[in-house]
C-alpha cells in the first residue's frame, strides 16, 4: 500500500476546501448533504472549518460493487429532512469516480426544491468521468487507481485509516481471496 495523501496534506487540503465553500457562500445559511458512507470522515472534518450556519443532512448511496467492479447503484433519500426547499444544498462525497452517483443524486435532491445545489468531493479520479458534470469543488485530483482510507474503503477495510493511500493489484487480489 503507498501512501498517496498524508494527514498533514489532507489537513491542508481539507481546509482550502473549506474556504472555497466559505467564500461562495459566505454566511449564508447552507445545507450540507452528505452522501454515505463514505464521505462521514471528511464531513466530520469539514463542517468543523466552517464558520457559518450549517445543518447538516445525510443521503445513502450504495453500489453493489464486487470489489472494484461498479454494479447497480442504490440511492436511498429517506434519512434526508424535509428541510430541503428553499436552501442552498451542497453535496458532499469521498470520491468523484465515473460521476454516477452524483449524476443520479443531483436530480432527486432537485426534485425536493432547494434554492441551489452544488458538490464537493474530497478526490476527483483522472480519467474516469462518465458523465456531463463536474463537482463544484474538489480536494484533490488523484491517478486512476482504488484508494482507501479517510472514509474509503475497500470491501469494508481501510476506511478508518487517518490518511489515503492507494491499493496495488496484488493487495486486493489477496483481500478479495480472504473475503
Ligand atoms: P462514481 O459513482 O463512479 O463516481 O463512484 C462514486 C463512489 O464509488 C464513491 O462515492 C465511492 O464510494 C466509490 N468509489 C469509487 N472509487 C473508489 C476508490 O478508489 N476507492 C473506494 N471507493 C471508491
Ligand atoms: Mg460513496
Amino acid at each position: 500500500m503507498k501512501t498517496l495523501l498524508s494527514e498533514e496534506q489532507l489537513r491542508e487540503g481539507i481546509r482550502r476546501l473549506a474556504e472555497s465553500i466559505h467564500a461562495h457562500y459566505r454566511d449564508k445559511p447552507l445545507t450540507i448533504v452528505g452522501v454515505l458512507i463514505g464521505s462521514i470522515v471528511l464531513l466530520a472534518d469539514l463542517i468543523r472549518l466552517l464558520n457559518m450556519p450549517l445543518r447538516v443532512d445525510l443521503v445513502q448511496a450504495r453500489s453493489y460493487r464486487s470489489g472494484t467492479r461498479p454494479g447497480p447503484l442504490v440511492l436511498n433519500t429517506d434519512l434526508l429532512s424535509d428541510g430541503i426547499r428553499d436552501r442552498d444544498v451542497l453535496l458532499v462525497d469521498d470520491i468523484f469516480d465515473t460521476g454516477h452517483t452524483l449524476w443520479e443524486l443531483i436530480p432527486q435532491i432537485d426534485e425536493l426544491g432547494p434554492a441551489s445545489l452544488k458538490c464537493a468531493v474530497l478526490l476527483m479520479k483522472q480519467g474516469r468521468c462518465e458523465v456531463e458534470m463536474k463537482p463544484d469543488f474538489v480536494g484533490f485530483e488523484v491517478p486512476d487507481a482504488f484508494v482507501v482510507g479517510y472514509g474509503l474503503d475497500y470491501r469494508d477495510r481501510y476506511r478508518n485509516l487517518p490518511y489515503v493511500a492507494m491499493l496495488e493489484p496484488g493487495e486486493m487480489q489477496e483481500i478479495g481471496d480472504r473475503g
